[in-house]
């Protein structure tokens, strides 16, 4: 894993090409331990994969008796009694649930396939720019396993339950051009133009004021979860901290 800052940009590359960046909780505690780590001044975090393919999701050899090195397989991590086996989980989720902060937007770009732990990994983002050869799969359940780093609200949220059931429980492909319309990709380039894209994205992200940009996300992610009134008087409470911010105490009380 590289981990890279330019500016207020901070780029996280998954840097295991010949093995499909597959993921291990070693990329699970790295990603948490930036996300701990951050710089203050970074606004816009990046990830992406080198080589064809964004992430072929948890590394396969989990699945072997011997597992990975150091890591465990999954026979051991059954072996631990319950509290320790959920404890691993929680943690490995941190990799993941650091990307929604408010006071950053994340972008996960993706080419070629992004399967299981790297299709939540780009869930887990906020916004997902996607060559036009990208491939979603949510491979867990046809390996007898559940979704469970994180992917399973955002993409509830984004595509509806049904679709969301369909494209869980077949584990089929879902390209870009279906992502697209689905609302899983906020922008689909060719391949040669994914720098681009991102650059362009993450330049106009960067134009807005960066505290109204974080209570702005605030605002906008705890929307579902709030009635309208609750999410008028939400708005009301946050501006009310803009408008001290930059204008004072009578700013703040005059606005309506
Ligand atoms: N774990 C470990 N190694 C992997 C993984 C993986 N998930 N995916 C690919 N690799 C390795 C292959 O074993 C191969 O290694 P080798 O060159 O030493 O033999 C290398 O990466 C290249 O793999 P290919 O299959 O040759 O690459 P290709 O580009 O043709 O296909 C694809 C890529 C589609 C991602 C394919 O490798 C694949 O289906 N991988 C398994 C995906 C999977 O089931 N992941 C688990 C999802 S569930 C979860 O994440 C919780």
């Amino acid at each position: 894993m590289r981990f890279e800052v330019g500016g207020e940009i901070a780029t996280i590359t998954m840097d295991r090409p010949g093995k499909r960046n597959a993921q291990t909780f070693a990329t699970w505690s790295a990603l948490a331990r930036i996300g701990r780590t951050l710089p203050e001044h970074v606004r816009v975090v990046v990830i992406r994969g080198e080589g064809p393919s964004f992430s072929a999701g948890i590394d396969l050899r989990m699945f072997s008796p011997e597992g990975l090195p150091g890591q465990g397989s999954f026979a051991s991590a059954a072996a631990l009694d319950g509290e320790t086996f959920l404890a691993r989980i929680t943690e490995a989720q941190q990799g993941f649930l650091w990307l929604r902060r408010p006071d950053i937007v994340s972008i996960a770009v993706v080419q070629g396939h992004a399967i299981g732990a790297g299709f939540q990994l780009a869930l887990s983002c906020d916004l997902r720019i996607l060559a036009d050869d990208a491939k979603f799969c949510m491979k867990e359940p046809a390996l007898g396993l559940v979704p469970d780093l994180t992917g399973t609200k955002p993409l509830v949220e984004i595509v509806g339950v049904a679709k969301a059931v369909e494209i869980c429980l077949t584990a089929r492909n879902v390209g870009a051009e279906e992502a697209l319309r689905l609302g899983l990709a906020d922008r689909v380039v060719p391949r040669a133009q994914l720098d681009e894209a991102v650059g362009e994205l993450a330049a106009a992200l960067l134009t807005t004021d960066r505290d109204a940009a974080a209570a702005t996300k605030r605002l906008l992610l705890g929307a579902p979860e709030r009635t309208l009134e609750e999410q008028c008087a939400a708005e009301r409470a946050e501006q009310a901290v803009r408008l001290q911010a930059l204008f004072g105490k009578a700013g703040a009380e005059g606005n309506g």
